[in-house]
């Protein structure tokens, strides 16, 4: 038993009354000291799915419709708010997309984790100030002991998703989910701050969940990868078996809009088209208008999965051809 398992997870968004499709039955498995990548473009269900097993859709106009999610074996969905706190404690913690709009500006960055560390434990301000400058020292922002007094403008963006990172441990999460952890980063601080989880992990086994839209960060932070395409999940296996045979249009899509990758020109342009919007239904493969090898089949019927290798599960009637 894997320490997440999510099953078959719908959620829709209510639109004026009606309940509008998001996550379409998707499925995946965390274990400790795991680290899964769940990539795709912009609204195709991403930060949903992470609000959802965090539990964080209440009061939105989100609603989970079928499925399970269970941690340690414990069906989530049919607790409620009050009981899964009780039984959760602070077993998960998530990383926002956006630190700024998690960091309270008008509140030093200190008295923010000091706070976070005494809603979850009971421990002394003094001692709560004391691990709030290891954790700052812990993710690596120099000078820990003078930059705990420091406001949220006075610190780099790497910096405040850094200070975000050191909240999300002052809980020892066992579940660490980072929502596009480093898309407001240049790129040698985003390598940082991925490293920086994964020395994490090495040292606590926590299980980590990354959400992007780049492959690339992706490939080089996770041990298993998911692909989301309009809300399902369209290829899935370990990062090694995967990369090895690409077998998704759209993922090859995906890698290939990625300028340092030199094989099949052909894809280097970002894929055409656009993500469905919501409530535009589509018959078969949702793909289908921007796919470039499309079939009358691909538009008459839904792909199920085909196994490449192993676990390595592709939602396209092709997949053996692209992968070849
Ligand atoms: N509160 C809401 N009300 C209405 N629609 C919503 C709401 N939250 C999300 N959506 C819609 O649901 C879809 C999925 O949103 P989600 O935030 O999960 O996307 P995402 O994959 O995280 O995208 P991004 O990469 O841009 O963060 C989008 O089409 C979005 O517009
Ligand atoms: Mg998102």
């Amino acid at each position: 038993m894997a320490l997440l398992e999510v099953e078959n997870l719908h959620i829709a968004v209510s639109v004026g009354g009606v309940l509008q499709p998001v996550v379409r039955g998707i499925s995946f498995t965390v274990d400790d000291n795991e680290t899964l990548g769940i990539v795709g473009e912009s609204g195709c269900g991403k930060s949903m799915t992470s609000l959802a097993i965090m539990g964080l859709l209440e009061g939105t106009p989100v609603r989970i419709t079928d499925g399970s999610i269970r941690y340690d074996g414990t069906e989530l969905l049919q607790l409620s708010s009050k009981q899964r706190r009780a039984i959760m404690g602070n077993r998960m913690a998530m990383i926002f997309q956006e630190p700024m709009t998690s960091l309270n500006p008008v509140y030093r960055i200190g008295d923010q984790i000091i706070e976070s560390l005494r809603q979850h434990k009971s421990i002394s301000k003094k001692a709560a100030r004391a691990r709030a400058i290891e954790l700052l020292d812990l993710v690596r922002i120099p000078n820990p002991s003078e930059r705990v007094d420091s406001f949220p403008h006075q610190m780099s963006g790497g910096q405040r998703q850094r200070v975000m990172i050191a909240m999300a441990l002052s809980c020892d999460p066992k579940l660490l989910i980072a929502d596009e952890p480093t898309t407001a980063l240049d790129v040698t601080v985003q390598k940082e701050v991925l490293e920086l989880m994964s020395d994490l992990q090495e040292r606590t086994g926590t299980a980590i969940i990354i959400i992007s839209h780049d492959l690339g960060v992706i490939a080089e932070t996770c041990d298993k990868v998911s692909v989301m395409y309009r809300g399902k999940i369209v290829e899935a296996g370990t990062t090694e078996n995967l990369f090895e045979r690409l077998a998704h249009p759209y993922t090859r899509g995906l890698l290939n809009s990625i300028p340092v990758v030199d094989h099949d020109v052909e894809w280097l342009e970002a894929i055409p088209g656009r993500v469905p919007t919501l409530g535009e239904e589509l018959s078969g493969c949702a793909f289908h208008p921007r796919c470039p090898i499309a079939t009358g089949l691909c538009i008459a019927k839904t792909p199920g999965d085909t196994y490449i290798a192993g676990n390595h599960a592709v939602k396209c009637h092709y997949a053996d051809q692209v992968a070849s």
